[in-house]
């Protein structure tokens, strides 16, 4: 006889502002997960939204509940997705709010934690890399099971601006965005291809290194540009905390350039910041090493020694 009682998959979304509900609109759209819960700290805000998502559920390709819940709903939850709290104003860096998201962090875990929960943590409130270490810390939960958004976003618009350039398939684009995601992100372009051809190794007729920069500062600061004309990112990083959590939901062993703990991988420990890693149902299953280049290492370094400064007084 079926098992009726089949343990389905719970996601619990904590901010319901524009990051959590892109994330939350795109989640029922794509059929993730059996359960959807919201929370934030403006209740009304996240009942309203998931009374208008709940609207959508008759259209969505597959079954899913989704309510307005407390805290005590994380104890049974698989995923804990965080998009709470402070976002760039214009002008504004990602560094500058680490202080006021750090102090919102810590509630928020504590929180989490006092629920029972024993799953993955997946967070993408700016700056990324660093409340990812907080969450870590303040959790107690392995490094494997914490992870943060990374350089996922930045990826992405890496593989949407060469497939625009080349006119090609973005799925058919292979680069890597990892570092910071912040100002001091690097690409890697000695490991990026387009289909079968590796990026460096095309003729100067197809793409001279001057196109490619361009392509890589306007990535890098692609998150100013939105800013300056709507006041905020959200669908582009929805759709790739989607693929995050697909990932992990799935067992998928997918590679994604998420924020990872180092623990010697690069040269470096003690730090979270996005790298080429495995995701799988248990979070981080390996951070692969790439071999950069003298120009991408002291980049990288250049990133790690940038966050590791900016943590120091909120650590
Ligand atoms: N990682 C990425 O690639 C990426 C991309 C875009 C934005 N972001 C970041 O995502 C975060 C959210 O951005 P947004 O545009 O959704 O902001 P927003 O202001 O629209 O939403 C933030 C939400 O967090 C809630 N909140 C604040 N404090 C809370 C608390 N203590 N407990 C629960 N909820 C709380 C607010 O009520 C609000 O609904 C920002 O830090 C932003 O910089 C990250």
């Amino acid at each position: 006889m079926e098992n009726l009682n089949k343990k389905v998959n719970r996601v619990v979304l904590i901010g319901t502002g524009a990051v959590g509900c892109s994330y939350a609109y795109s989640m029922i759209n794509q059929g993730v997960a059996e359960e959807l819960v919201l929370i934030d700290v403006n209740e009304a805000k996240s009942e309203g939204e998931a009374m208008d998502l709940n609207h959508g559920i008759p259209f969505a390709p597959s079954p899913i509940k989704v309510w307005s819940g407390t805290y005590q709903d994380c104890e049974s939850a698989d995923l804990v997705v965080i998009t709470a709290g402070l976002a760039q104003k214009p002008g504004e860096t990602r560094l500058q709010l680490v202080e006021k998201n750090t102090k919102i962090f810590k509630e928020i875990i504590k929180n989490i934690m006092a629920s029972g929960f024993d799953g993955i943590f997946l967070v993408a409130t700016n700056p990324v890399d660093i409340l990812t270490y907080v969450t870590w810390k303040e959790s107690g939960l392995p490094k494997e099971r914490v992870i943060g958004s990374g350089t996922v976003l930045d990826s992405a618009r890496l593989r949407t601006a060469l497939g625009q350039h080349f006119n090609m398939d973005t799925r058919n684009v292979h680069a890597y965005i990892i570092g910071e995601h912040g100002d001091t992100e690097l690409p890697v372009w000695s490991r990026s291809s387009v289909g079968v051809e590796r990026l460096e190794e095309l003729p100067p007729e197809r793409l001279n290194r001057e196109s490619l920069e361009n392509i890589f500062v306007n990535v890098r600061d692609a998150a100013y540009h939105i800013i300056e004309r709507k006041g905020a990112t959200y669908y582009g990083i929805g759709m790739s905390l989607v693929r995050i959590t697909k990932a992990i939901l799935n067992n998928e062993n997918c590679i994604l350039t998420v924020s990872s703990y180092l623990d010697g991988q690069y040269g470096h420990q003690d730090v979270f910041i996005g790298v080429p890693a495995v995701i799988n149902r248990g979070g981080i299953r390996e951070i692969i090493e790439i071999d950069l280049n003298a120009k991408e290492k002291q980049q990288f370094d250049h990133s790690v020694t940038v966050l590791k400064e900016t943590m120091k007084p909120v650590i």
